[in-house]
């Protein structure tokens, strides 16, 4: 799969909201204070931890681990740019893994790795806490092929979310909710860079023409839920 590269480049993703509207839930799931060990897999820019690292002030500064590297990638957060599994292999221990919107990029023998490194490197009562678009009647604006795409990319997390009930066994599973309002126009910039990874492989051409669909389609303001399933774990 292509990079992605515009995932939370000053998308709702990285707003403030977003981000405290996240924090509320993180801590409807798990505890969190200055000794808290946090993890980051598929941080991206590090928005999220970025943000906590400044709420919490960790002793241990909170660890980001990404195969790209962005330009602007938060500074208050310690970042790695390394494949999960490779970050994970060190052994190093977290009271709290976060693992958002990222397992679709693995395969299903690659994610069963990440799954039992992560969960060794769990201290004692530490968490895993995966985030992912929730499978059925999402909410994501799309023009068709879009759809197409996406469609099939929650078929494989749909047939991930097995995986991971099947090896994790003891979890919890629920739903974070985030209300979108976001203008036509800044959401046409985002399918234009390519924000999510259901876009990553079209032609521009099929891009365009998307566009032209989404023009039609959707009012001035778009609104929309943006739910994600949490599947939360504990050692
Ligand atoms: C959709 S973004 C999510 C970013 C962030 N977690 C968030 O929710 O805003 C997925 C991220 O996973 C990263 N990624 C994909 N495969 C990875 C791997 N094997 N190891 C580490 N990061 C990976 C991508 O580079 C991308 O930044």
């Amino acid at each position: 799969m292509r990079p992605l590269k515009n995932w939370d480049n000053k998308t709702w993703l990285s707003s403030e909201k977003y981000i405290s509207n996240f924090h509320k839930f993180l801590k409807t799931k798990t505890l969190l204070n200055k000794n808290t060990k946090i993890l980051d897999i598929g941080c991206g820019r590090a928005n999220i931890i970025s943000f906590l690292q400044k709420k919490y002030r960790f002793k241990n500064m909170a660890i980001g681990v990404d195969i790209l590297r962005n330009k602007n990638t938060k500074k208050n957060i310690l970042f790695k740019k390394s494949n999960a599994i490779n970050f994970l292999r060190e052994g190093r221990k977290f009271d709290l893994i976060l693992i958002k919107q990222t397992i679709h990029f693995f395969s299903k023998n690659k994610l069963i790795l990440l799954l039992n490194f992560a969960k060794k490197s769990l201290n004692p009562k530490g968490k895993i806490l995966i985030f992912s678009l929730k499978t059925k009647n999402n909410k994501i604006p799309c023009f068709k092929k879009m759809k197409h795409q996406l469609n099939k990319s929650l078929k494989k997390d749909e047939f991930l979310f097995k995986v991971i009930r099947k090896n994790l066994k003891k979890i919890n599973e629920s739903n974070f909710n985030y209300e979108v309002n976001i203008s036509k126009n800044k959401y046409i910039n985002m399918i234009k860079n390519r924000y999510i990874s259901c876009l990553l492989n079209l032609t521009k051409k099929e891009i365009n023409k998307g566009i032209g669909e989404i023009k039609f389609k959707y009012n001035n303001q778009i609104k929309f839920t943006d739910t994600l399933k949490c599947i939360s774990f504990r050692k």
